[in-house]
């Protein structure tokens, strides 16, 4: 397969970028400095080609599609990874250049990601799109007080619901290409961007994720999922 994955020079990303990589993918990491490009070439001498894109910009959406050209007509699996944190967990100390942020990388970011490969992914066989969301954004866990007050920031929750929405809207839109799109939680992470209460490696994310994607054969576009664990609701 044709991997794209965002956000593949640390965290997540990086061991979702080995796990394909390792397992013989040709991955397509997209990173916003140069030194991460220069870092994943130096770690990886075959079937990994950086793409250099900053994704809360509209010039990466051109930049993306042009880079993928040099190498590939077809995009096989699309993974939408990257993210930042969010700080403000109060609504009297709430920053609206935070929630701005966030709702461009988290939602936004993933709009043009999707736009930049989405004539790579009409060419291949299954294509696929994974949104990384979170179990932040789920509004049926947050509407039934699952999470301890005054411990998650209101811009991280309010992103990822609002890339639950895009999940929702894409499949529905792509279904019948069929492209196959997917909302997943990949557990708590001990990353920079980790909660309080991560108890995972991003190592044995990444491996739960590859797995699961092998193992899937039921249709699991339009759904949210905890790789090999259970479906979430939304
Ligand atoms: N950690 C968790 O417990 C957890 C739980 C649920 C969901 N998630 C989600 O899973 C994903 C990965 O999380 P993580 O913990 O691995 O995060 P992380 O370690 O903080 O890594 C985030 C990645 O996103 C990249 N990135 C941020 N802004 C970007 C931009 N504008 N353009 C291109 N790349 C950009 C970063 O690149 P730089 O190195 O250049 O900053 C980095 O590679 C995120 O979407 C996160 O919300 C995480």
């Amino acid at each position: 397969m044709n991997v794209l994955i965002t956000g593949g020079n640390r965290g997540l990303g990086l061991e979702l970028v080995r796990e394909f990589n390792k397992n013989g993918h040709t991955v397509f990491p997209v990173v916003r400095s140069k030194e991460s490009l220069v870092f994943l070439t130096e770690e990886f001498t075959v079937r990994c080609h950086p793409i250099l894109a900053d994704l809360s910009k509209d010039e990466s959406i051109e930049e993306i599609n042009f880079q993928i050209s040099a190498y590939v007509n077809c995009i096989d699996l699309v993974i939408n990874n990257a993210g930042i944190p969010g700080k403000t967990y109060e609504i009297e100390k709430i920053d609206t250049k935070e929630l701005m942020d966030l709702y461009n990388i988290h939602c936004l970011g993933v709009v043009r990601t999707v736009q930049a490969t989405i004539t790579y992914l009409r060419k291949a066989t299954n294509p696929h799109i994974i949104n990384l969301s979170s179990r932040l954004g789920s509004l049926s866990k947050v509407s039934s007080g699952q999470f301890e007050k005054g411990k998650f920031s209101y811009s991280y929750r309010i992103a990822k619901a609002a890339q639950n929405m895009l999940t929702l809207c894409l499949d529905q839109e792509l279904r019948d290409i069929p492209i196959s799109v997917t909302a997943i939680h990949p557990g708590k992470l001990q990353t920079s961007s980790g909660a309080y209460d991560a108890d995972m490696s991003p190592e044995d994310a990444a491996i739960r994720i590859y797995n699961w994607l092998l193992k899937s054969k039921q249709d699991i576009s339009g759904k949210f999922i905890e790789p090999l664990v259970a479906e979430m609701s939304w």
